[in-house]
């Protein structure tokens, strides 16, 4: 079965506490409730884009437990053909998420299967990445993976988008074959080598990682809204107004609804846009593959955009 666009990358359940705050380092706080709900940032992204009707294929391992079983038929329940996921001998990935009253969270990633993610699965599975259009990667799965997938996806003549989360040192090998980059700022921060703390260092971190051969860049900036930088434009997206229950999947809902668009129209700046109307959406929701809208969703919703920008 072909698809417009293919992601390779990882499937987790997330076991959510909700607390009234983040511990520390050293401290112990009490939680009020966990909950289990099927996540990855891979399984996140493609299950967004199935949901508003694109046409996905995943890559990527589960393990053979009772969680592979249950996040297979989440990502199916959500539109993603899985018939290439490989299950295999041992457990699933698994990510540990705090998320305090603000909404805000902190992840730990056990990956589990996503680790066995390699080379050799790439091959066996070329003829999917032949018939498609578009690979999406994150960086939860071997980072050599990621960077053959690039360079394999590139020969193949394919549009390579890399999410570049979890934050990881990237060679220029593998950059100059990034079609579209989206990292929010602390991943901006470690591939460009800079500090970021306004919107000038955004710009000329992007514009330097432009000049190593990326050609888009778009960095989410969470309530300060995104900015897309590429050689010729630079442009600032202001966020929409939203109650933040659980910013969870925000990002991924993002990429999600940009590249349904995009994939659609072309049209970066309206994909930018419809990315953030989906996060919008997301973030006032609990957990990650249960909190990504549907088109109807989004088509009726009243989105407001912030009035004030807020990026110093
Ligand atoms: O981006 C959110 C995701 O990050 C969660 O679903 C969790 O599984 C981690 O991968």
């Amino acid at each position: 079965m072909s698809s417009d666009i293919i992601v390779i990358g990882s499937i987790n359940m997330d076991i959510v506490v909700k607390t009234k705050e983040i511990p520390k380092v050293g401290e112990t706080v009490i939680g009020r409730e966990i909950t289990e709900n099927p996540g990855g940032k891979g399984a996140n992204q493609a299950a967004a884009l199935a949901k508003l009707g694109t046409k996905v294929s995943f890559l990527g391992m589960v393990g053979n437990d009772t969680n592979g079983k249950k996040l297979l038929s989440s990502m199916q329940e959500s539109g993603v053909n899985t018939s290439l996921i490989k299950s295999i001998e041992g457990s699933s990935g698994t990510a540990f998420i705090s998320v305090d009253d603000e909404g805000n969270n902190s992840i730990i990633v056990v990956p589990g299967a996503n680790d066995k993610v390699d080379k050799n699965y790439l091959e066996e599975n070329i003829n999917a990445i032949k018939e498609t259009k578009f690979v999406l990667l994150q960086q939860e799965i071997p980072m050599e993976t990621v960077k053959e997938a690039v360079l394999l996806s590139k020969k193949l003549g394919k549009t390579i988008i890399l999410n570049p989360a979890p934050a990881h040192c990237l060679d220029e090998e593998v950059l100059k074959n990034i079609d579209i980059l989206i990292p929010n700022e602390h991943e901006l921060a470690r591939l460009s080598n800079r500090e970021i703390k306004d919107i000038d260092s955004i710009i000329e971190a992007s514009k330097y990682l432009i000049s190593v051969g990326v050609s888009k860049i778009i960095t989410t900036l969470g309530e300060k809204g995104a900015i897309y930088v590429d050689e010729a434009v630079v442009q600032h997206f202001k966020p929409f107004t939203a109650k933040v229950i659980d910013t969870t999947a925000a990002g991924d809902s993002f990429i999600g609804g940009f590249l349904h668009s995009y994939l659609d129209t072309g049209n970066i700046f309206k994909s930018i846009e419809f990315g953030q109307k989906a996060a919008t959406i997301t973030i006032q929701k609990y957990g990650a593959q249960v909190s990504l809208p549907t088109i109807e969703e989004i088509n009726n919703y009243g989105f407001y955009k912030k009035s004030e920008v807020i990026v110093d």
